[in-house]
């Protein structure tokens, strides 16, 4: 078969590309025949009941969990035939949050932050080192004094930006998030999803976002997959979602917080409508 110019296109758009992926743990089957596809540049949400498995579907991307059959490319490289110097070039250019942030609690923000790049460049000087820890600092959100801090002297949102901050050490094109706003109250959560957007826009980023948080799954996924009998059940928007009668879906966003996430995007949506509304009239 002869691949067409667009084919080759739609290919280079494919930053994470999952088939046939099967999981057991024993006798207990996690995945079977999953498959899936990150586009570049979109924040792609990843939603499903508790331990369904979409831990260690992250794991599995990522090399942390061999599974027992499948194909995973990221990059166009197939992970799980690549060469250590193959995966190497590959993990230098992902930054990955864990589930409940997992700082090493004996190190400091800015020791936290320069791990991945004493170990990918053990060459960097220390006042380099420093100088990129500073500024990775700010950018997520945290003043400058956090970075002699200790993981425990920060309240929980910090952590999650200092877990951001390390992630993003490499400067990576790519981003792993784990239940990100877990724990969170609302304001920071919300703010924590700005973040995201903002980082995803300035840096061109590509985001895998596991997360049961419906507000962020409405206010900042361009799309959401659903992880449901073992497998991506769906993929979509969440409208498209919505118009599917899957009853996990169905349960999980027409339920009373779903449809509390719902309103609240629908009534920030007519409020920015009648500023502009407003607007328009004013300048008319
Ligand atoms: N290393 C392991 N050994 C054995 N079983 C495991 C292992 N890791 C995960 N599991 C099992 O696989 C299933 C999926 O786990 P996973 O952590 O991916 O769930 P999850 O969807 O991330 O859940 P949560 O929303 O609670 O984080 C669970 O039943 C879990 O007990
Ligand atoms: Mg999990």
């Amino acid at each position: 078969m002869t691949e067409t110019p667009a084919a080759r296109d739609e290919d280079r758009d494919i930053v994470i590309r999952v088939r046939g992926l099967t999981n057991r743990f024993g006798e207990q089957l996690v995945h079977e025949d999953l498959e899936l596809d990150v586009r570049r540049g979109e924040i792609y949400g990843v939603v499903g009941g508790s331990g369904t498995g979409k831990s260690v579907l992250m794991r599995s991307i990522i090399g942390l969990q061999r599974p027992e059959e499948g194909e995973i490319d990221v990059f166009g490289v197939p992970m799980l035939s690549a060469s250590e110097r193959e995966l190497q070039a590959v993990r230098k250019r992902w930054g990955i949050l864990f589930q409940g942030a997992a700082l090493f609690s004996t190190l400091t923000v800015a020791e936290n932050v320069e791990v991945p790049l004493r170990e990918f460049y053990p060459r960097l000087s220390e006042r380099l080192l420093d100088e990129i820890a500073a500024y990775k600092i700010v950018m997520v959100g945290l003043s400058p004094e956090a970075g002699p801090k200790y993981p425990a002297e920060l309240s929980g949102g910090m952590r999650k930006r200092a877990g951001i901050a390390r992630a993003l050490a490499l400067d990576p094109e790519l981003l792993f998030l784990d239940e990100p706003t877990a724990g969170l109250d609302p304001i920071g959560a919300a703010a924590f999803d700005n973040l995201v957007v903002e980082l995803r826009d300035r840096l061109g980023l590509t985001v895998f976002l596991i997360t049961h948080d419906l507000d962020t799954l409405y206010t900042i996924c361009d799309r959401v997959a659903v992880l449901a009998d073992r497998k991506v059940v769906a993929v979509g928007t969440i409208p498209e979602l919505l118009a599917l009668d899957h009853p996990w879906i169905q349960e999980y966003f027409r339920g009373p917080r779903g449809r509390a996430a719902e309103e609240a995007v629908e009534e920030a949506e007519a409020r920015a409508e009648a500023a502009e509304a407003a607007e328009g009239g004013a300048e008319g």
